[in-house]
């Protein structure tokens, strides 16, 4: 971890931070990592349990010793009661989940819950920070909820503080990020979060709370318009004859434009950019715009799902009874998480069409599993006869007709490409991350599928 120049003693603060999920695990573990003294607070009895023990409830790279580190320095607690963690709390960090609801806007209830308990358990002055991704004006209506129904005259302040983490890497974007931003109404509020965070090496961007809430909402909402440009982009590559990967590489060397987040592909999944695209477009229609744009952004990325099955199939022609291997299931690498992956869809797809497939992922297999669980799990469609795990790639993609890449997992760069075309039963390969070098694999007598990739013509080399 970067130390600042000044070698000033932190403060050290007692935090609760409510919500062991993605954001608020991550955050406590890395603010006990700073030196403050944390609880963490999740309503999942299991979960909590399971943290006594060390068990992680998703994976993520180097939590788990950031965890046990914490733990055993005594920075770092679990608990159940919410209501222990805000009475012993100076600072109340508030991570628990918005997910989406039909209509697009994100569900707050838990939101409110944890206001409501704070509200009844003001014993001291407080500040109430929202880490959790959240649509605008939320922190007001924190603020309302406490006010209306504290039962001390303690006083209290809400504040923002917006999280910009993902998976896969979160602990080094916690203690790397680009920036910290900061929304608050009072210098004492700024004045602590500085303090939190002052080992950090990060440029501090203060704003109000409204700002904050916005800060995020139109981060998250430009990245997934920057993949959603990109692919459709990709299909005119496709339409035109033209690659992609070197319109990404010249567009992506101007700084303006920065190659970062310009990878076509099957498009973004996860459980960030799809609800958070939602709840932009459902506050921003509340308060009087139709953000029209993010509309678009969504169909684009949904019709990458659609464009890879058609690709595959215009190749194998009748998918009933042909035999698929899909490498790569999370959303993206480094991650367990399912959630909005694009695999589900495709996946899907193929078995409604008849096929065998064979999924493999590094991590995200106890997922899947759930997911497409022979029990009517809600994406199996019932058709789990047909769908099979294997322990490693060689297994899925042994006797397939077609390969299908569908999360860049760095192991499968290792892939010995000549054994994988000796074993598939027809050397097709369908890459949704355009992950492989292509000239490589059809050199070998792959055929190859892209996602813009200008030669998604039939390679001559294919097996004979
Ligand atoms: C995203 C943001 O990047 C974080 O800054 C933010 O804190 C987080 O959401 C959140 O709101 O909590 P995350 O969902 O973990 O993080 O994943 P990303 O690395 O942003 O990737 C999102 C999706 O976009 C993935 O499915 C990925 O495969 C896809 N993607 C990404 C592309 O299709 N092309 C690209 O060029 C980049």
């Amino acid at each position: 971890m970067k130390a600042k120049s000044d070698k000033k003693n932190t403060k050290k603060y007692n935090i609760c931070v409510v919500g062991a999920g993605h954001v608020g695990l991550v955050a406590a573990a890395c603010f006990a990592k700073l030196g403050h003294a944390v609880s963490c607070v999740d309503s999942d009895l299991r979960r909590i349990k399971a943290l006594k023990n060390n068990k992680m409830p998703f994976y993520e790279p180097d939590l788990e010793c950031l965890v046990k580190k914490g733990v055993k320095e005594k920075n770092l607690s679990f608990l159940t009661s919410l209501v222990e963690g805000v009475r012993k709390a100076q600072v109340i960090f508030i991570a628990v989940g918005t997910p989406p609801q039909k209509d697009g806007s994100a569900d707050l209830s838990s939101v409110e819950n944890v206001a409501q308990v704070i509200a009844g358990n003001l014993n001291s002055y407080k500040l109430i920070i929202s880490k959790s991704t959240v649509p605008v004006q939320t922190g007001k209506k924190i603020k309302e909820t406490i006010s209306r129904y504290k039962k001390s005259s303690q006083n209290f302040e809400v504040a923002s503080n917006p999280e910009f983490l993902r998976e896969g890497k979160a602990i080094y974007d916690f203690f790397y990020p680009d920036r910290i931003v900061i929304g608050v109404e009072s210098s004492t509020a700024e004045h602590i979060l500085r303090d939190i965070y002052s080992k950090v090496d990060a440029p501090i961007i203060v704003t109000d709370v409204n700002t904050a809430e916005l800060i995020k909402h139109a981060s998250n909402s430009f990245l997934a318009t920057k993949i959603s440009f990109i692919n459709a982009v990709s299909r005119i590559c496709d339409l035109a004859g033209a690659d992609i990967s070197k319109i990404t590489q010249a567009m992506g060397m101007d700084k303006r434009i920065g190659r970062d987040f310009l990878n076509a592909g099957i498009g973004y999944g996860g459980f960030c950019f799809p609800k958070d695209l939602e709840a932009f477009s459902y506050i921003s229609k509340k308060l009087g715009y139709d953000f029209d744009l993010l509309k678009e952004v969504k169909n684009i990325n949904e019709g990458q799902r659609k464009n890879f099955v058609e690709k595959v199939k215009e190749r194998l022609w009748i998918i009933k009874n042909k035999k698929i291997a899909v490498l790569g299931l999370a959303f993206k690498p480094d991650t367990d998480d399912m959630r909005f992956a694009p695999s589900v869809d495709i996946i899907n797809f193929f078995l409604k069409e008849g096929a065998h497939l064979t999924l493999y992922d590094p991590q995200a297999k106890p997922e899947a599993v759930k997911l497409f669980s022979a029990k009517g799990g809600s994406a199996s469609g019932g058709k789990a006869g047909r769908l099979k795990f294997s322990k490693g790639p060689y297994e899925a993609i042994k006797g397939s007709d077609c390969l299908c890449l569908l999360t860049e997992w760095g192991e499968f760069k290792k892939l010995n490409l000549e054994k994988v075309k000796r074993i598939m039963r027809y050397p097709l390969i369908a890459d949704g991350r355009n992950f492989f070098d292509k000239n490589k694999v059809c050199s070998l007598g792959f055929e190859y599928i892209g996602m813009g990739m200008q030669s998604d013509g039939q390679s001559s080399n294919t097996k004979k």
